[in-house]
């Protein structure tokens, strides 16, 4: 069969509720033109984000009937101890509420003013998290990422010889760890190949440099190396996840991406040292070891969701459909992030509206549309989030996972190709007031006259 259908029926179902446009132009007014301050009952198809948005299955819910609240030592914590150390081969684990609060403990330990931290390109929490401390947060993309049309099958690598050239120019002392984000969300959710991890892997041994794993969506990269990279055609997503973690020395992760989870990160690392002082900063700001910030529940729904993620029908059926929403906008004239990503389709906005300068926003001028014609939340990656350090102007329609089905995918992409249709109407907006920074969740604007 040529079919691929969702591999899971549905069991529980939540009420999806249709609004009027006079109503979505009056939310939108009410919001000052900022998705972020729009109602979640007021979204009829929520593509913000697929961080925490997964929906659960009947086993990780069952699991959660099993969570073991002891404040110190819970069989929750075991369970989900073994399933992170099969998968990782790391020594060391702890919980943490999310990825951030992983990230917050990893650059307190690791870094100090002067330090410099590269990427492939950091998450923006990560960013933030590593410039909290002093220190600098590099990205080195391969140059192609820069064109969104180019096509490659790894596009979310790291610059290997830029990043040999960073150290040997800042000199490897001030570089105390590189990470490696899989799959590269901010570059497109693009991923990045077994060869490119070695490879970085290699440099960083040969500097004393630890190499960390963003692994946020580390089975989505583990499909993509098994379809795209010559030689793992036979392999289980799973081995190929444990050889990915096999060259790191430890990893960040957000349970709430690639483990279907609600809430919840891990802080993993190889170092005794380094997980030592980890541990007691996390008992000051996240609780004892064996919980982090968590309830017990949350350690089983975790630990069940690390296994479901690395099922092969599930992983070819999250980037057969992604890359459905992607080819049925892109091959009718909507430019989007070629190829498309694992989490996400990326819409280039300055591609598709250039009557708009990127001064006036236009990928935000793109979501409020999409949001009037159709009630579908997206979000802006562009000026409105990183100011003139904005590199495109791209609106992310990111997936959750298990939630939407293939019609609900078809009505999305009829919504963006009938916006296409009349996207020389859409009109620049004006920044209003906003925070001095995060200002995407605080903006107020206000739409151009035409
Ligand atoms: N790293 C990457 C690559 C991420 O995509 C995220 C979150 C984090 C770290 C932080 O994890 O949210 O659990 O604290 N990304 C979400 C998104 C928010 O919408 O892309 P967290």
């Amino acid at each position: 069969m040529r079919t691929i259908i969702e591999p899971f029926r549905i069991k529980s179902v939540e009420p999806l509720r249709h609004t009027t446009r006079e109503e979505r132009e009056r939310f939108l007014e009410d919001a000052g033109y900022n998705l972020f301050l729009i109602a979640a009952r007021h979204i009829l198809i929520d593509l913000l984000t697929d961080s925490g948005t997964s929906a659960m299955s009947t086993e990780q819910w069952a699991a959660i009937m099993r969570g073991d609240e002891s404040y110190a030592g819970s069989e929750s914590f075991f369970r989900l101890k073994r399933v992170a150390d099969d998968l990782t081969g790391l020594r060391h684990m702890v919980p943490a509420h999310q990825g951030r609060a992983a990230e917050r403990i990893l650059f307190t330990v690791m870094c100090k003013p002067g330090h410099i931290v590269p990427s492939n390109t950091h998450f923006d929490t990560t960013r933030a998290n590593i410039e909290f401390t002093g220190a600098r947060a590099v990205d080195l993309p391969v140059p192609e990422a820069a064109d969104t049309q180019a096509q490659l099958a790894f596009k979310g690598n790291m610059d290997v010889a830029a990043l040999e050239k960073l150290i040997a120019i800042e000199g490897e002392d001030r570089i105390p760890l590189v990470m490696l984000t899989v799959t590269n969300n901010s570059g497109g959710g693009q991923p990045v190949s077994m060869a490119n991890i070695a490879a970085v892997q290699a440099v960083c041994a040969r500097h004393g440099i630890p190499l960390y794993l963003d692994a946020c969506r580390f089975a989505e990269n583990a499909w993509f190396i098994r379809t795209r990279e010559p030689g793992y055609t036979d392999w289980t997503p799973k081995r190929i996840a444990q050889k990915m973690f096999s060259y790191a020395d430890g990893c960040t992760f957000s349970a709430k991406k690639d483990a279907f989870a609600n809430i919840g990160g891990l802080l993993c690392s190889n170092d005794d040292r380094v997980f030592q002082q980890e541990t007691n900063l996390l008992i000051l700001t996240e609780g004892f070891p064996t919980y982090g910030g968590l309830a017990g529940r949350d350690l089983d729904a975790i630990a069940v969701g690390l296994e479901e993620v690395l099922d092969a029908d599930y992983l070819n059926y999250r980037i057969v459909s992604t890359g459905y929403l992607g080819r049925h906008i892109a091959d009718h004239g909507v430019p989007i992030v070629e190829p498309p990503g694992g989490h996400a389709i990326y819409i280039d906005a300055a591609r598709m509206l250039p009557h708009i300068p990127k001064e006036q926003f236009p990928a935000q001028a793109l979501a409020v549309e999409l949001y009037r014609h159709a009630g579908i939340r997206s979000v802006e990656i562009g000026t409105l989030m990183f100011g003139d350090a904005a590199q495109h102007e791209l609106l992310r329609l990111a997936i959750p996972r298990r939630v939407y089905t293939q019609s609900h995918i078809d009505y999305v992409v009829e919504a963006i190709l009938e916006v296409n249709e009349h996207k020389q109407n859409i009109r620049g907006m004006v920044l209003l007031e906003s925070a001095p920074s995060l200002r995407h969740f605080s903006a107020r604007l206000r739409p151009l006259a035409s």
